[in-house]
């Protein structure tokens, strides 16, 4: 089903060096619309490295990057947000003293209208907390008071205002690094299930996880990186774990996979 949608988000030959290093080797990427893409590798595959190219975050050195067919070039993440992609770090990238509706418009805060906002850059809290909830019960994250701080969250919840955030105000692809890593089961499925509203909103979703359970759980398809470079894509419903994991370190070859395995 998902193979047949279009690419939306798309990465040809990245290559990034640091120093004698080569984090990334050539890497290929390609994400289709609707879908929630899982990347996996080993320890310095080079995971982070290509979502860090595809958040703007880090420059490649060789490689290009198009976005619905348009080929772009970011300079900072800063760019890359400005054409729709958000990124949730694996560090919360929360503010936990301030409340969740805060943290919400945090760097996009809304001005009142008229002087009060271009003269003084008064804040529009009434707006943005309305927003805020609208937002949040969009998503059904099921958190009573938006004014209540970050800090009074469990560390799902405060994942989900993060992956939230992201959400709201993502217009192409939302990337998620490692977003269930330090969370208990039940919290991790909290984040799994908002993970699944916010691709069935229609927005695809790029999920770089160690948690090969999840994978299995949420992915339509996964990326496989190994060696700085994309060894394989392949269709969860079709391959079992322990040959995913064959792909992952190694011990066997995409080749040896049926046909059927490959998405
Ligand atoms: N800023 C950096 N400076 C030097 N080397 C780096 C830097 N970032 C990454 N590397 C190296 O590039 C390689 C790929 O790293 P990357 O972080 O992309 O791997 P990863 O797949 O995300 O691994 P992990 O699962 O451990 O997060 C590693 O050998 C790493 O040491
Ligand atoms: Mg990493």
């Amino acid at each position: 089903m998902h193979t047949a949608a279009p690419i939306v988000f798309k990465a040809t030959g990245l290559t990034k060096r640091y120093g004698q290093v080569t984090a990334l080797d050539g890497a290929d990427f390609e994400l289709r619309a609707g879908e929630i893409l899982a990347v996996i590798g080993d320890n310095g595959a080079g995971k982070s490295s290509l979502i860090k190219c595809l958040s703007g975050a880090t420059i490649p050195d060789e490689g290009s990057i198009e976005l619905d067919g348009k080929l772009l070039k970011f300079r900072g993440p800063i760019d890359a947000r400005r054409h729709g992609i958000e990124t949730v770090y694996q560090d919360l990238a929360v503010a936990p003293a301030m409340s969740i509706a805060e943290n919400l418009f945090l760097g996009r805060e809304m001005l009142r209208d008229g002087i009060w906002g271009s003269l003084f850059r008064s804040l529009d809290k009434k707006r943005m907390l309305a927003e805020a909830v609208s937002r949040m019960n969009d998503l059904k994250v099921g958190i009573r008071s938006m004014t209540q701080a970050v800090e009074t969250l469990s560390g799902g919840q405060r994942q989900c205002v993060a992956v939230a955030r992201a959400a709201a105000f993502a217009r192409h692809v939302v990337i998620m690094d490692e977003p269930t890593a330090a969370l208990g089961v039940k919290e991790g499925n909290m984040v799994l299930e908002l993970i699944r509203r916010v691709r069935d909103k229609g927005l695809p979703v790029i999920l770089i996880s160690h948690n090969m359970p999840h994978v299995f759980e949420v992915a339509d398809r996964i990326h496989i990186q190994r060696l700085g470079k994309r060894a394989a894509v392949v269709n969860p419903k079709a391959i079992s774990m322990s040959d995913t994991v064959a792909i992952m370190t190694g011990a066997k070859s995409p080749d040896e996979l049926p046909e059927a395995a490959h998405a």
